[in-house]
């Protein structure tokens, strides 16, 4: 029997893979993504070799490019934001390692899938649906869900019992769980745990604090096509390096930090610090091309359906028909998002500070407040005001009527 563990090299998913070995006797595949979260992967394949994995069960795979074009900019056309703040870093990700897991299994004829995701969160549950939405008779193995390792102590034992390396500076708690990408990082548990205690410093990796930040502003210019971002300060880049660059420019600036309070799928709240430098300009930037691109009912519609949208990605339900449907109604709206934004970085600030697009719908000459518009007759708009008001005017009758009484 095989199985395909999403496996990072570190020491979670290291005592996970021994366990599958000696607890379910299986033959484990490795399969290490980089998603960006900066760290190197050769010592994830050293790892895997010393644990006794063959060279050709060990996959490793740079999927920068996919993660930010097939998931990033999709979700980020609809603006999602979950519970209005979160851009669900680490929700995002999880679809696109399920499936190249499946996709492992596949080729290696393994019958099972592993992940190192505990019994208590989301993650868990974003594997698995879209575990069994791709594959649906596969096995799954949760083992946070399964083996008595319930303390740090017991983990540490099992590790020194099986000859599994560990870095010096895991020896003790790590005072806090992080999951990476290109991005977001995102921390959680331990130091973080009590939401009335603010976050400490040393935990932020990928932004300044915004009080060190330059104290002259920053300012970008960010081309978009068809709803994506296809350029930086006029230089064409691919989905992974514009991501990269604009998490760079947000670092300096301090942009992008969220300590937030969520609702875990699983019916618990939870507390985490993110730090999404890149998105968080991103996303100011394409709602600022949408300001001058989107007609009214567009943008109102897909306003209103983004938080389901949301929601079905932090839920783990990327791959369903109903995050489809709003997907093919989502891309429908971003026909003519095409233009160029500019953006002033300034001490964890991001905004808009000026908009152009050949398919603009602002029409200067409608909304001027000089005179001369001729596409807009000012006695249309008394007839307008009347009509709507005909139902207030009924009611305060009303009112007045009652009180009477
Ligand atoms: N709460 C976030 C989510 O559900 C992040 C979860 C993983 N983060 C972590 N630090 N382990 O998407
Ligand atoms: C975990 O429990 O593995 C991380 C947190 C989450 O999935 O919500």
């Amino acid at each position: 029997k095989r199985v395909v563990l999403a496996y990072s090299g570190g020491l979670d998913t290291s005592i996970i893979l021994k366990w599958l070995q000696t607890t379910y006797g299986c033959e484990v595949v490795t399969f290490t993504a980089d998603l960006g979260q900066g760290e190197e992967l050769e010592p994830a394949r050293q790892k895997a070799l010393l644990l006794g994995i063959k060279p050709e069960h060990i996959f490793i795979e740079d999927l920068r490019e996919e993660f930010v074009r097939d998931y990033v900019f999709p979700m980020f056309r609809a603006n999602a934001q979950y519970e209005g703040l979160y851009l669900l870093g680490t929700a995002i990700a999880r679809p696109l390692i399920a499936k190249k897991q499946i996709e492992i299994a596949r080729k290696v004829g393994a019958d099972a899938v592993a992940h190192g995701a505990t019994g208590k969160g989301n993650d868990q549950v974003r594997f698995e649906l879209a575990y069994y939405a791709l594959e649906p008779d596969i096995k799954v193995i949760a083992p946070w869900r399964e083996w008595d390792l319930t303390s740090r102590t017991a983990l540490l034992n099992f590790a020194e019992q099986n000859q599994i390396p560990i870095a010096k500076d895991k020896r003790g708690d790590a005072p806090f769980s992080v999951d990476a990408n290109l991005l977001h990082v995102s921390s959680e548990g331990k130091v973080l745990e009590d939401p009335a205690q603010d976050v400490p410093d040393y935990v932020y990796s990928r932004t300044v604090n915004p009080e060190d930040a330059p104290d002259k502003p920053t300012f970008i210019e960010i081309e978009f096509k068809s709803g994506d971002p296809v350029a930086v300060d006029g230089e064409a880049l691919s989905p992974a390096a514009l991501l990269t660059h604009l998490n760079a420019l947000g670092r300096v600036n301090g942009i992008g930090r969220l300590d937030l309070v969520e609702n875990r799928f699983v019916g618990m709240k939870s507390r985490g610090m993110y730090e999404t430098p890149g998105g968080t300009i991103l996303l100011a930037a394409h709602r600022g091309i949408e300001q001058v691109t989107l007609d009214r009912g567009a943008a109102h519609l897909k306003d209103e359906l983004m938080p389901k949208y949301a929601e079905l990605i932090y839920n783990g339900f990327w791959f369903s028909p109903e995050r489809e449907m709003l997907q093919a109604l989502i891309d429908k709206s971003q026909e003519f998002v095409t233009g160029k934004v500019r953006l002033k970085l300034y001490k964890g600030s991001v905004g808009v500070v000026g908009r152009s697009s050949p398919y603009s719908l602002y029409d200067q000459d409608l909304v001027t407040f000089e005179d001369g518009a001729v596409a807009y007759d000012h006695q249309d708009a008394a007839g307008f005001i009347k009509l709507n008001a005909l139902r207030l005017r009924t009611l305060a009758r009303r009112k007045s009527k009652a009180k009477a009484k």
